[in-house]
């Protein structure tokens, strides 16, 4: 066996400290929010172990669990969502496991259940399906990346006999679009498709558009009826600072309803056994900490920055667009001398920046100066003059 001697790790938290400082002002690509910070609870952070094993509506024989607050937090998302009180809820690892949990009760439920999803959809859909072995059946896009309900339609008419589970996205990865959750429900109706579920991967946009719809862009929350569950990542939008997320029912799940587990005197009825009682604290501090009219201010902001961002990009040749409510810009892909630099994921057809609310104009202003100079290296090397236009 390998002996650890001790060492000493100042320097290495400093020169980590350090490193992501520096690197946090390129990354404009992915969807976490870092305005919120939780210095207040370094104590508790630091020093306790918080447990939140099994259910949240139990507390079961431990003490050092934030059980009362996390029902709080959930409660305080189901309301943003418009979820009636017949709710259920947990605070998940994040929006990942909050969709395994729904597909699982769908699976319960309806043995028989197809999964439907467009091809925009987050790609862990499609191993969680593969895991649970339920089918997939992926669905093409409209032009805006929005699920096409026609095409869903289509399939799900094939299919009549069998219970339906679909994941409507709100927004997808890419492009931020989001389903047409009406739509997707009067499709079912017409074809009375009653043994279904629907659940809202609402991981970056669900919290925004239930706090500021935009117009034009459909509801994807409880106000639809027909929606039921829903989940938001609490790393993206409320500013976590680690990955967790909030899982919401309509109605309690078929899990809920399991007995006590002896050793730990609480119902087994989320997907992990132990469970972070600490990130219920920082969900608890940016929820109620700030409040809704603050979070809505922050929807504003992160839309105008999104509203800049398309415009001055556009102005120096980059076929950028955007859709109403997103915080999300999204163009061909840039010319690789942009990515070393800048943190902007991007496949064969599209890439994008996402506005959180850390993301400043100034920092804009620096991208779009490089992405400007990496178009010119690039005409000068002989290279395509304009990137080629987004596919979305
Ligand atoms: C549409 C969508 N769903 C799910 C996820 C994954 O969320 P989480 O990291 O909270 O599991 C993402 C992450 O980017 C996403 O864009």
């Amino acid at each position: 066996m390998t002996i650890i001697e001790p060492q000493d790790l100042g320097p290495l938290w400093e020169r980590l400290g350090h490193q992501f400082t520096d690197d946090g002002r390129q990354n404009i690509g992915f969807p976490g929010a870092t305005d919120i910070t939780f210095d207040d609870l370094a104590g508790l952070w630091a020093g306790t172990l918080l447990n939140n094993i099994g259910s949240p509506y139990d507390g079961g024989h431990g003490r050092n669990h934030t059980k009362g607050i996390e029902l709080q937090v959930v409660n305080m998302v189901a309301d943003i969502l418009s979820a009636p009180p017949s709710r259920w809820g947990y605070v998940t690892d994040g929006a990942t496991e909050g969709t395994e949990h729904a597909l699982l009760d769908a699976r319960r439920r309806f043995p028989d259940a197809v999964i439907y999803a467009s091809a925009a959809a987050h790609y862990m859909l499609a191993e969680l399906a593969e895991k649970l072995m339920m089918p997939l059946v992926v669905i093409g896009v409209d032009d805006g990346g929005r699920i096409d309900v026609a095409d869903l339609a289509g399939e799900l008419a094939r299919r009549r006999d069998r219970a339906a589970v679909i994941v409507a996205v709100a927004g997808t990865t890419m492009a931020e679009a989001v389903d047409d959750v009406p739509a997707i429900v009067a499709a079912c109706d017409r074809m009375s498709i009653n043994r279904r579920r629907i659940h809202v991967d609402g991981a970056l946009s669900g919290l925004p558009l239930a706090l500021v719809p935009a117009d034009g862009v459909p509801r994807v929350d409880f106000s639809v009826r027909g929606v039921t569950s829903a989940v938001v990542s609490g790393h993206k939008f409320l500013s976590t600072l680690e990955p967790c997320g909030v899982l919401v029912y309509r109605e309690p799940p078929l899990a809920a309803a399991a007995g006590r587990v002896s050793y730990t005197g609480t119902a087994s009825v989320t997907l992990a056994g132990s469970r972070s009682g600490h990130t219920t604290l920082k969900l608890y501090k940016s929820l109620a900490g700030l409040g809704t009219e603050a979070h809505r201010a922050r929807v504003r902001h992160c839309r105008d920055t999104a509203v800049y961002a398309c415009e001055r990009l556009r102005r120096v040749g980059v076929d950028a667009h955007r859709h109403p409510h997103a915080f999300t810009v999204y163009f061909p892909p840039p010319p690789p001398e942009l990515t070393q630099r800048w943190v902007v994921p991007a496949d064969d057809r599209c890439a994008h920046l996402i506005c959180m609310p850390q993301v400043t104009r100034s920092d804009i202003d620096r991208f779009v100066h490089d992405f400007e100079v990496a178009m010119g290296k690039r005409r000068l090397l002989g290279g395509r003059r304009k990137p080629a236009m987004a596919a979305t």
